[in-house]
């Protein structure tokens, strides 16, 4: 079997890393990966977005299947052109993937589907969402519409940073087409956590519940970054609660796509709160967590390629997922200065020596080998994923691994899966076991 993926970040190392232990696997090609990635798949020097780049190489090479990480080739419609080229793509269409793409489309199914989700109106006039803004008073959400590389929600505490962002995402036009409409939701109160799923169109499969951490300081302060850090499982997604998302939100949208004529297949996250009124849905998004699938990966017993051609040809149904009984944490080690401004080019001191110990992997984020040193590339640069028996011992084999590393102005939150650890106080092992979707 001769697999891509598509992507270049610590999601996409993680897949690699778990696809290559498949005893299936011929040969695996990533496009463009990461220096990390380069030690489980031949690098492509293919962008993730170049479509017909990506096209023509599985082609030549007859790719068997392929696997796309970013959300940005999904809404560009990547699994619509490659299916109609005779390709296996496992990912939705562009139909589908509007579920990430638009949050008026994802609020309106929502509501059609009676799935719970914050109250909210939708404006494409910075007027009345002014007016509608003044009437609900604060705490409450703006939302643009489209993509906004996770930069396009507002909390806003006051009615001036309210206006604010309205009148930057619909008057400025700082995100340009993704902000001709805007939605205004109502403020949610509770503990955040993220559950994937991973359907054919017909079976959904749940995989374990994860948490990440999207702000840049400890104590969940500072502006949202794309993940700093991220445990699973998440204490506050109770087997209840997980059978309840199950049958109130992934089953009927995926009845729903499928009553459309658009079966919905490839993975679908669903962000929640868990609020004192019961499970609120956030959003989604249409491909697996970053960093959430460096948590699971490790976690998942199955052969990852195994489930992939399963639900990519229609026979999920066969296939039950299994989770090791252990706690796994990643502490995303980062530039300073990020998610603003950074530098990069840094030389990085200690990944081996880190890596020592089975239980902890070091996938690569922004990375990149030059001159013979590897060096930093980006603002996430890399993440480093312990396991152990319960959330302690995980942190603490963690946290000793990141002490081996070093690169000028690393930085990262000492403060990760602090949510899981206060709770969190039974023996290792006495957790409820994780439940299995039908
Ligand atoms: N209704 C709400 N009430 C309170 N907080 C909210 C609400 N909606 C969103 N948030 C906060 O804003 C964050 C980002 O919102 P959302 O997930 O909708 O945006 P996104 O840009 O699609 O995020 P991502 O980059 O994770 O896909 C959420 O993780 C949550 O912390
Ligand atoms: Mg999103």
């Amino acid at each position: 079997m001769k697999v891509l993926v598509i992507g270049s970040g610590g999601r996409e190392h993680a897949i690699a890393w778990k696809l290559s232990q498949s005893p299936r696997l011929e040969k695996l090609y990533a496009a463009p990966g990461n220096a990390g990635i380069a030690e489980v798949a031949q690098l492509v020097d293919i962008a993730a977005k170049d479509q017909a780049g990506l096209l023509k190489f599985c082609k030549k090479e007859s790719v068997d299947l392929v696997l796309v990480g970013p959300e940005a080739p999904l809404t560009e419609g990547i699994v619509d052109r490659f299916e109609k080229e005779g390709l296996t793509i496992f990912g939705p269409t562009k139909f589908a993937a509007q579920l990430e793409g638009s949050k008026v489309f994802a609020k309106t199914m929502m509501k059609k589907l009676s799935i719970p989700t914050g109250e909210f109106e939708v404006f494409t006039s910075a007027e009345k969402a002014m007016d509608y803004v003044a009437k609900k008073g604060i705490p409450i959400v703006v939302k643009v519409d489209g993509l906004a590389g996770g930069k396009g929600v507002v909390v806003a505490h006051s009615l001036p940073k309210a206006m604010e962002a309205i009148h930057l995402d619909m008057v400025k036009k700082v995100f340009g087409k993704a902000g001709e409409k805007v939605v205004v939701e109502e403020c949610l109160e509770g503990e955040e956590a993220s559950v994937i799923g991973i359907t054919d169109g017909t079976t959904v499969r749940l995989f374990a519940s994860s948490q990440d951490h999207k702000r840049i300081f400890e104590g969940d302060h500072g502006p949202n970054t794309g993940g700093m850090g991220a445990y699973s499982p998440a204490p506050v997604v109770t087997p209840e609660i997980e059978k309840e998302i199950l049958e109130k939100v992934f089953m009927p949208i995926a009845r729903e796509f499928r009553e459309l004529g658009h079966p919905f297949k490839g993975f679908l996250y669903a962000g929640i709160m868990v609020t004192p009124q019961g499970v609120r849905v956030l959003e989604f998004n249409v491909r697996l967590g970053d960093p959430e699938t460096q948590v699971l990966l490790p976690r998942l017993k199955n052969d990852l390629l195994e489930v992939l051609l399963a639900a990519a040809g229609g026979r999920l149904s066969e296939v039950k997922l299994e989770w090791k009984d252990e706690d796994c944490v990643c502490v995303v080690i980062a530039s300073q200065g990020y998610p603003e401004e950074y530098e990069t080019g840094k030389k990085i001191a200690g990944v081996s020596t880190a890596r020592e110990n089975p239980d902890i992997q070091v996938f690569h984020a922004g990375t990149k080998q030059k001159d013979g040193h590897l060096v930093t590339a980006g603002g996430r640069v890399l993440n480093v994923v312990g396991s152990g028996r319960g959330i302690f011992e995980a942190l603490s084999k963690t946290y000793h691994a990141v002490d081996k590393l070093f690169f000028d102005k690393m930085y990262y939150r000492k403060d990760i899966g602090y949510k899981a650890a206060s709770v969190s106080r039974r023996a290792p092992g006495t957790r409820a076991p994780e439940h299995q979707s039908t």
